[in-house]
C-alpha cells in the first residue's frame, strides 16, 4: 500500500517514511482495490480519527480521510468512486457525523458533497520591518526549549487552543511522536526543530541559513498574551530577514499587531481542510450560532442520500436540529456547501451569488451571521 501511494503522489518511501506510517497506520482503517491475482493493490484509500471543534467549543468525532490514490494504470474506471463509496458507507454505519480531508486537486471531492471548510493564507514577513506597534505590552514569557520539553507541554497547550479554534483537530500521542520525530525528510533542506514555549503558547520553527528564512512549523497559542509574546520573540529573530508562515486563517490578527500591517505579505491563499456532513442532525445541533436562527434546509446529497429538509432552530447558547416536518424559512444547497458553512469559515451569500445556496436574500442574509464564527476556522494538523 506505501508502494502504491509513493507512485501515485512521486515518492520513494524509506524506511524512515515507513517507520513514520507504522505510527499512524491502523489497517482496519483502510481499504484497497485490487487487480490481477488479487496481489496488486490498484487503488488506497484510508482515514485517521479526529475529533474536530466546532463553532461555539464541542468537538465532535469525524474521519479523517487520507491516502487516497488510484494506479496510473487503472485511473478514469471509477476505482475512487468505489472506494469512497465504500469507506463513506462504513463511516454512517459507524455513526460518524462528519468526514474531512485535504485535498491534492481542487476539482476532485465536491462530488462527493465536500466542501472547503478551512483555508490556508500563506505569508511573508520582512523580519527587520516588521515592528510591533508601541502601544503593544511586552510580558515577556517566553523561554527557548528543547523538543523533549515541548513534547511534555505543548499537548496540553493544544487542546486548550483547539477548544477555542473552530475547525481544530485533536491530536493522539502519535501525532505528536510523528511531529518531534523532527526526521530529515521531514525539514526541506532546513535545521533540525527549534521552539519557544510560553505557559500559553508554544511555536516551532526551522531556520534555513542559506535564505536567511524562519519558516513557522507548528504554532498553538491559548491566550492573546501568549501570541503576542511569541510573535515578539520570533522578529526579534536576529540573523533571519524572512518569517514564512503557511498556514495562518484568513484573518489572523498578526497584521495588526504591527507599526506597519503591509509587512506581513500574503503570497497565496487556497483551500485547506475539507468538510462533508454525514449526520446532518447531528453536526448542525452540536454547533453554536452566533445569532438566533430558525430555518429550513433542503439538502440535496446523489453521492450518500444523506440529504432531506431539516429544520435548524439554533443561537448561542443551543441548537435543535431535526427532520423537518413543518415550514419555516427555506433555504436550498448541496452537501458540499453545508460543509463549507458548517465550521463557520464560508459566506453563505458568496455561495449564494455562486448558485450554491438558494433562498430568499433576507433568509440568506440571517444565515450568513449565524453561521458565521468569531474566529476563522482553522485545522492545524495536516493530514
Ligand atoms: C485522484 C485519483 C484518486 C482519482 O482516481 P480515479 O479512480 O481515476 O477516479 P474515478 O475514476 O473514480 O473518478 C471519480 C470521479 O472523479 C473525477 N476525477 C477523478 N480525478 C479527478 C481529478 N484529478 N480532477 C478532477 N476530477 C477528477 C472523475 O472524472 C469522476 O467524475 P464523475 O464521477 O463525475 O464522472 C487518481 O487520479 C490519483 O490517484 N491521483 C494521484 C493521487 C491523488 O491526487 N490523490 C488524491 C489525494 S487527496
Amino acid at each position: 500500500m506505501a508502494e502504491a501511494d509513493g507512485r501515485a503522489f512521486g515518492k520513494h518511501n524509506t524506511d524512515e517514511h515507513m517507520e513514520t506510517i507504522r505510527r499512524l497506520f491502523d489497517p482496519g482503517r483502510f481499504l484497497v482495490a485490487l487487480d490481477g491475482d488479487g496481489d496488486e493493490v490498484v487503488g488506497v484509500t484510508g482515514s485517521y480519527p479526529f475529533d474536530v471543534t466546532l463553532p461555539g467549543g464541542a468537538a465532535l468525532p469525524a474521519a479523517g480521510v487520507t491516502w487516497v490514490s488510484v494506479a496510473v494504470t487503472h485511473r478514469r474506471r471509477g476505482i475512487l468512486r468505489a472506494l469512497l463509496a465504500e469507506q463513506h458507507r462504513g463511516f454512517v454505519a459507524d455513526g460518524l457525523p462528519l468526514a474531512l480531508l485535504t485535498a491534492s486537486e481542487g476539482g476532485i471531492y465536491g462530488r462527493f458533497g465536500y466542501g472547503i471548510a478551512t483555508e490556508h493564507r500563506e505569508v511573508e514577513i520582512t523580519r527587520r520591518r516588521a515592528v510591533l506597534r508601541r502601544d503593544v505590552p511586552d510580558c515577556g514569557g517566553v523561554r527557548q526549549v528543547s523538543t523533549a520539553e515541548l513534547r511534555r507541554t505543548a499537548p496540553e497547550i493544544h487542546r486548550r487552543w483547539a477548544a477555542q479554534t473552530p475547525g481544530a483537530l485533536s491530536r493522539t500521542p502519535a501525532w505528536w511522536d510523528v511531529l518531534f520525530a523532527d526526521r530529515e525528510w521531514q525539514r526541506g533542506g532546513a535545521s533540525a526543530l527549534f521552539h519557544l514555549a510560553h505557559r500559553d503558547g508554544y511555536v516551532s520553527y526551522r531556520i534555513d541559513r542559506a535564505t536567511q528564512t524562519c519558516r513557522i512549523v507548528d504554532m498553538a497559542t491559548a491566550t492573546d498574551e501568549a501570541y503576542t509574546a511569541l510573535w515578539r520573540t520570533l522578529l526579534g529573530l536576529d540573523l533571519v530577514e524572512t518569517i514564512v508562515a503557511r498556514s495562518l486563517a484568513p484573518a489572523e490578527p498578526v497584521q495588526f499587531l504591527l507599526a506597519d500591517p503591509r509587512q506581513v505579505r500574503t503570497v497565496a491563499q487556497y483551500d485547506g481542510m475539507w468538510a462533508r456532513v454525514l449526520d446532518v442532525p447531528a453536526a448542525l445541533s452540536a454547533r453554536r450560532y452566533a445569532t438566533e436562527i430558525d430555518v429550513v434546509l433542503d439538502v440535496w446529497d446523489p453521492f450518500l442520500d444523506r440529504g432531506g429538509r431539516f429544520r435548524l432552530r439554533g443561537g448561542p447558547d443551543g441548537a435543535s436540529c431535526e427532520p423537518a416536518r413543518d415550514g419555516a424559512p427555506l433555504v436550498g444547497l448541496g452537501m458540499a456547501a453545508l460543509g463549507s458553512l458548517l465550521l463557520g469559515g464560508a459566506h453563505a451569500g458568496s455561495l449564494a451569488r455562486a448558485g450554491l445556496l438558494e433562498g430568499e436574500p433576507a433568509v440568506l442574509r440571517r444565515v450568513d451571521t449565524a453561521f458565521r464564527g468569531e474566529r476563522a476556522p482553522q485545522h492545524g494538523t495536516e493530514f
